[in-house]
């Protein structure tokens, strides 16, 4: 579909979204600056996380990795423990990498170009989009869930936005209400998408094109958007032994590419002869994105000295207690585990 939003009929759409969003812009720290990087950085965090969550670990970040070439730099642990408390650690795993490739590719200069940036590692289409438009003037919309949702009403469009080319439908439908400055516009929708067009109890009153929007009009906007696949989330059972001595306990970084790849976890068997000092077990149930996780975790206190050398000299096991936990990272019930082994 051709953009052309004069002959689309829709400019005005664009131009409210644009008046609206120059009064009520939140006011967020990353607003205050074109730099791609920290958009980047910012895109990465807030994909994942709603913002009043991640502000801090934002900061934070950008504190300790003000620039590509620190972050491209930096130790992948420590970037991982920046990382700590966001979640789906292969984004903070990609952003290095992806430093890595600007400082090697690129000379160390951000590429302003849409097809570029998304050759980065772990930038995506919505990534792309929103770090062009905003820093560089660049002409692509940002889709993603909140743009489904606001012209899914809007348009009072039935489209399945499970179906595999609901990113090119709504690219198009964006298209027809996109004024010039996209930048603004993207920001704008995600702010109408996450404050008003809200998934559930939307404030259409306030909202700046409620006048033409069909699913307001009918009085529909809990039928959009329409979603009809659920991926099914697979149940998986995992064992862990919290094999601990004289208040430190054994801890190893995890290399495959399962889940939680590169976090630190506990040891996922132990000889026969350590069981004898197993003294609980305990089962936590934790949900990731496509999996239903039943952890198993067994406390073993092990009071033999030679049983604890002999285990840690063979599979080579990290000794750590819960001051040096701090300083990595685990996967959040493994961390809650060991925060809750202090109280005992
Ligand atoms: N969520 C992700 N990126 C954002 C941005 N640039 N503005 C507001 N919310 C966001």
């Amino acid at each position: 579909m051709e953009k052309n939003s004069t002959a689309s009929g829709f400019q005005h759409v664009g131009n409210r979204l644009l008046e609206w969003y120059k009064n009520n812009a939140r006011d967020l720290p990353f607003r205050q600056t074109k730099d791609p990087y920290k958009i980047w950085i910012c895109e990465i965090v807030f994909q994942q996380t709603r913002i009043n969550q991640g502000l801090n670990h934002y900061n934070n970040f950008i504190a300790r990795f003000p620039d590509v070439k620190t972050l491209a730099e930096a130790e992948e642990n420590e970037v991982l423990l920046y990382w700590k408390g966001l979640g789906y650690y292969s984004r903070a795993i990609n952003i290095h990498k992806a430093a890595q490739q600007i400082m090697n590719d690129y000379q160390g200069v951000f590429p302003a170009q849409y097809d570029e940036i998304l050759k980065l590692k772990g930038v995506g289409k919505y990534t792309a989009a929103a770090v062009s438009s905003i820093c560089f003037d660049g002409k692509m919309p940002a889709v993603d869930g909140n743009f489904y949702r606001v012209l899914s009403r809007f348009f009072a469009d039935d489209f399945d936005i499970s179906n595999s080319r609901a990113f090119i439908y709504f690219s198009e439908l964006a298209a027809l209400v996109m004024p010039d400055n996209v930048g603004d516009f993207n920001q704008a929708m995600m702010d109408i998408g996450s404050e008003i067009c809200k998934p559930k109890n939307p404030l259409c009153g306030e909202c700046p094109i409620n006048e033409d929007c069909l699913a307001f009009s009918s009085n529909k906007i809990s039928e959009f958007p329409v979603k009809t696949k659920k991926v099914k989330a697979e149940d998986l059972a995992l064992t862990y032994y919290f094999v601990h001595r004289n208040g430190q306990f054994l801890i190893r970084q995890r290399k495959d590419d399962f889940i939680w790849k590169k976090l630190f976890e506990f040891p996922e068997a132990i000889p026969e002869e350590m069981e004898e000092f197993i003294t609980s077990a305990k089962i936590v149930a934790h949900k990731l994105t496509h999996k239903n996780l039943s952890i198993e975790i067994f406390n073993v206190n092990v009071t033999s000295e030679k049983i604890w050398s002999d285990f840690i000299a063979e599979n080579q096991y990290l000794i750590t207690d819960v001051q040096g936990s701090h300083e990595k990272s685990f996967p959040k019930p493994l961390e809650n585990y060991i925060q809750n082994s202090l109280k005992d």
